[in-house]
């Protein structure tokens, strides 16, 4: 892979950074960085080894993919900024990981034939088990199969279809709040009945990895799983009574369903 830019080099530029050397996909001289925050362009190229610009468009101008690391509301002149550069050829590639920003939107600020995937990554790729969904407006499988290397870098990828890019984020990309409450509940109940806040906490943090790991490794289905560690009359059977009387399964759907429907207002907004 050629040169990848980073323009905005937070939280997510950090983590998706760490995982292209983490996984070799790139050396610290293929990666540059820009960001409007010189303190943060200086601890980035310090930290990682890599190359710092002061300029977007011209990290776009020496990369060969460029990802958009910036909020929302900034991206669109982010884009304008270098759309420019992004038109001049090479066959470039942008990637936004803006949420709730349309392709349509930035097509908007950029010439035809400039080259746009778009990218639904979610926190947990900053320990690199992040989970993203790409998808393109057109029919670009060389960008795709590009974005798909990079953000596999930091988690699991799947391609979807941009019109379930919302669902996506009231899943994955909102899911790790709903996990996190969900560790602090159970670690709360814990010290309710009578467990060290420490040890609740690890008691709660493992049961949920460990648990995500068992489905995921040996395939089960989750409800085989439930069914498994239920015995007639027992402890577990009692609890899930518990969580099913509090509509604990219609909250996280109505959870999902309400992220992705206010996903859906901001990217019309
Ligand atoms: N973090 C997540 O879990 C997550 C998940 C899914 C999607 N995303 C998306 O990822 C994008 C980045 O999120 P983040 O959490 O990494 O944000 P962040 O930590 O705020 O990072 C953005 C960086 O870009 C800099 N910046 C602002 N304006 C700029 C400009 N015009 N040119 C270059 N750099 C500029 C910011 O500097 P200042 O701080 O000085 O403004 C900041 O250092 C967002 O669009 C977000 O929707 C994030």
């Amino acid at each position: 892979m050629g040169t990848i830019g980073f323009i905005g080099a937070g939280n997510m530029g950090e983590a998706l950074i760490r995982g292209i050397l983490k996984a070799n996909l790139a050396a610290p001289h293929q990666i540059i960085i820009a960001d409007v925050n010189q303190k943060r362009r200086a601890q980035i190229g310090e930290r990682y080894g890599v190359a710092v610009s002061e300029s977007n468009s011209q990290v776009a101008a020496c990369s060969e993919v460029t990802i958009l690391a910036v909020k929302p509301q900034i991206i669109h002149s982010v884009v304008k900024e270098i759309g420019e550069v992004a038109a001049a050829g090479g066959n470039k590639l942008l990637i936004s990981i803006a949420a709730g920003v349309r392709l349509s939107s930035l097509r908007a600020c950029l010439s035809e034939g400039v080259r746009i995937i778009r990218v639904m990554p979610n926190t947990p790729a900053l320990v690199l088990e992040g989970m993203s969904a790409i998808c393109s407006d057109g029919a670009d499988q060389e960008g795709l199969a590009t974005a798909e290397k990079i953000f596999s870098a930091v988690g699991k990828v799947v391609i979807v279809e941009e019109g379930l890019i919302d669902a996506v984020t009231g899943l994955s990309g909102s899911g790790p709040a709903y996990v996190a409450l969900m560790i602090e509940a159970l670690a709360d109940g814990g010290v309710l009945m009578g467990l060290p806040r420490k040890i609740s906490q690890e008691l709660a943090l493992q049961t949920v990895l460990g648990t995500a790991r068992l489905l995921m490794e040996a395939n089960y289905h989750p409800a085989a799983l439930k069914d498994m560690v239920s015995s007639p009359a027992g402890t577990t059977i009692q609890g899930i009574y518990a969580l099913e009387k509090a509509g604990f399964r219609a909250s996280l759907m109505e959870a999902v369903r309400s992220a992705a429907v206010r996903s859906k207002e901001l990217g019309q907004s």
